[in-house]
């Protein structure tokens, strides 16, 4: 799906560049890619981490699987193909973001490293920071937000990261978040860290 049909196509450049853009907004833009389990915790730390960063005057965006699959991506399930095409997208889009200047958080499961590591290879070096948000079966079977552990459990969802599809953890992760004993404020005290250590915040 990701093999190109256009031709004849020519790319226009815009006469605002990335750089006078993050010079706007004082930032530099980049995509805080959240990778975990369902129930690990990514949306609730970007949630959070937007809040944060939002009381610094930062702007940021969040694209969230559960959400984004209401719309763009609602035509796909969860196939290893489709679970492919979903980062592919996503990864896109998240690009597009980033050269807006946006700090973006995206939390998709994302469990196929090949997938993560394609998004990388298509975004600039810096812009792609890759956190895993680490959790166990366990932890996220306990929690049950949305009882669709429970559902996988009994047979009712095929293909249920975790528990009949694999997760593939990342090797070389920018950030870890512990979530199994860490607070959510310790996770976004984490990346608010990250952020202003590498010099993407002042
Ligand atoms: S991904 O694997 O393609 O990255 P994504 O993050 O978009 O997944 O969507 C995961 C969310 O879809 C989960 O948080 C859960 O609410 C829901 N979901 C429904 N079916 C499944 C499934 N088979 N495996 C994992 N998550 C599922």
């Amino acid at each position: 799906m990701s093999e190109s049909k256009s031709t004849n196509i020519t790319w226009h450049a815009g006469q605002v560049s990335r750089q006078d853009r993050e010079k706007l907004l004082g930032q530099r833009g980049c995509t805080i890619w959240l990778t975990g389990l369902s129930g690990s915790g990514k949306s609730t730390i970007a949630v959070a981490a937007e809040k944060a960063l939002a009381q610094k005057g930062r702007l940021t965006y969040i694209l969230d699987g559960d959400n984004i699959r209401h719309g763009l991506n609602a035509n796909l399930g969860f196939s290893p193909e489709d679970r492919t095409e979903n980062i592919r997208r996503i990864g896109e889009v998240s690009k597009l973001f980033t050269d807006s200047g946006i700090i973006v958080f995206t939390s998709f499961i994302s469990p196929y490293r090949a997938d993560r590591d394609a998004v990388r290879k298509i975004m600039g070096a810096g812009d792609f920071i890759e956190a895993w948000v680490q959790a166990s079966v366990d932890t996220c079977e306990s929690r049950d937000v949305k009882g669709l552990y429970k559902k996988a459990r009994a047979g009712e969802i095929k293909d249920f990261t975790g528990i009949s599809a694999p997760y593939e953890e990342p090797k070389n992760p920018e950030v870890v978040l512990d979530t199994n004993g860490q607070s959510v404020d310790q996770s976004v005290a984490a990346l608010v860290t990250y952020l202003q250590k590498h010099g993407y915040i002042g």
